[in-house]
């Protein structure tokens, strides 16, 4: 292990180089995989842990026990924390559906932002404030704060995170923001925060892509039209998709069993694949490179192949290699096309 290459400091005159984390990871439970954690990435983002159904599952209580590791974990190792998320639709905690009156949503809102963000003041070094509150033509999706709160609240989310935690810097993070409508959704949503006269930091492109089909020209756009707003520019939840989405209806469980296709690479992922792999990543960062000024982080939505959420989305029981380490913790041909850019 002592001979690969860092990513973080590979890149330590670019960007920060991040990575998402789940609870054992958190927990140090395997060694190995702290080691490549900790000599990878400077930065890290919960998967999980600091979202609202897990941090404030019940109307007066609030479960900090893993987060609280995760500062520490980031403390300890000199690896910034990026807080995930605050004001999201989705992950909500289960209360939230027996509530249906303006002003306990507000007071949820309220409370939880100010309790969250306000524990972690000095020791996260950013927060995804807003997570995907727009629609894929750049409409505000139909959230249950969209509704009893009206527009208002994507700035009023920012307004109460900055008063809570004046020192952090406060994003907000999307996926499929780098498409022209959704990304013109978000320019808007951007400037109505800046109107309102709360700060915002910078804005996150998810980045969760299909191999053979990333979209460059559509994420340079982006990256240039954010920045021009004043913006940080992150990529914030990267991975390259390799199987087919062909998954639609019911019974997609049952036709995964009998159809081996829609799962095809569960003995390894073929020699073109991993090419076709490595030249998007190499790409990707030659471009992120070229704007390494307006881009400040980019982190991994996950450690391994193993730990990516896209082993069981759409469905469970996928074999999935979205990233750049494999399932025993060594690089994968992208790894060393994204290295090779810096020699
Ligand atoms: O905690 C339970 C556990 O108790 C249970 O045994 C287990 C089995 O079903 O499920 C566990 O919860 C799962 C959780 O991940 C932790 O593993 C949820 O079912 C599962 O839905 C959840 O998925 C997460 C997903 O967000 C939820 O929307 C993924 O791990 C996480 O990678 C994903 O991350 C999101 C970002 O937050 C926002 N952007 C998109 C990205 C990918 O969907």
């Amino acid at each position: 292990a002592q001979s690969i290459p860092s990513l973080k400091d590979t890149f330590k005159n670019d960007f920060g180089i991040g990575t998402a984390l789940n609870n054992g990871q958190i927990e140090e439970r395997d060694p190995a995989m702290t080691q490549l954690i900790v000599s990878q990435f400077n930065m890290a983002t919960p998967e999980n842990v600091m979202k609202s159904a897990l941090i404030h599952p019940k109307w007066d209580t609030y479960d900090f026990v893993v987060p609280d590791k995760l500062v520490a974990f980031g403390k300890k190792h000199n690896i910034k924390i990026n807080g995930h998320t605050l004001v999201w639709h989705s992950q909500l905690p289960s209360f939230i559906r027996g509530v249906h009156s303006k002003d306990s949503i507000q007071t949820f809102f309220n409370d939880h932002i100010k309790t969250v963000a306000g524990r972690y003041k000095d020791n996260i070094f950013s927060w995804d404030v807003v997570n995907e509150a727009l629609n894929e033509d750049g409409t505000l999706r139909k959230t249950v704060f969209l509704d009893y709160l009206g527009e208002g609240y994507i700035a009023e989310a920012f307004r109460l995170t900055q008063q809570a935690a004046p020192n952090v810097e406060l994003y907000y993070n999307d996926y499929n923001n780098e498409q022209p409508a959704k990304r013109a959704g978000c320019i808007e949503l951007i400037k109505k925060v800046q109107a309102s006269g709360a700060r915002i930091d910078g804005v996150g492109i998810q980045g969760h892509w299909h191999v053979g089909k990333v979209p460059f020209k559509d994420i340079e756009e982006s990256i240039l039209q954010y920045a021009a707003l004043g913006l940080k520019v992150m990529f914030t939840e990267l991975d390259i998709e390799v199987l087919p989405r062909n998954f639609q209806g019911a019974d997609v469980n049952q036709r995964m069993a009998s159809n081996p296709s829609l799962n095809p690479y569960t003995a390894g992922l073929p020699d073109d694949v991993q090419k076709q792999l490595a030249a998007d990543y190499e790409a990707l960062f030659k471009l992120f490179l070229k704007h390494k000024d307006k881009v400040t982080r980019v982190t991994l939505w996950g450690v391994n192949d193993a730990n990516s959420w896209l082993n069981g989305w759409p469905v469970r029981g996928r074999t999935n290699y979205p990233l750049l380490f494999d399932r025993n913790n060594q690089p994968k041909p992208a790894f060393y096309s994204v290295v090779a850019l810096k020699k």
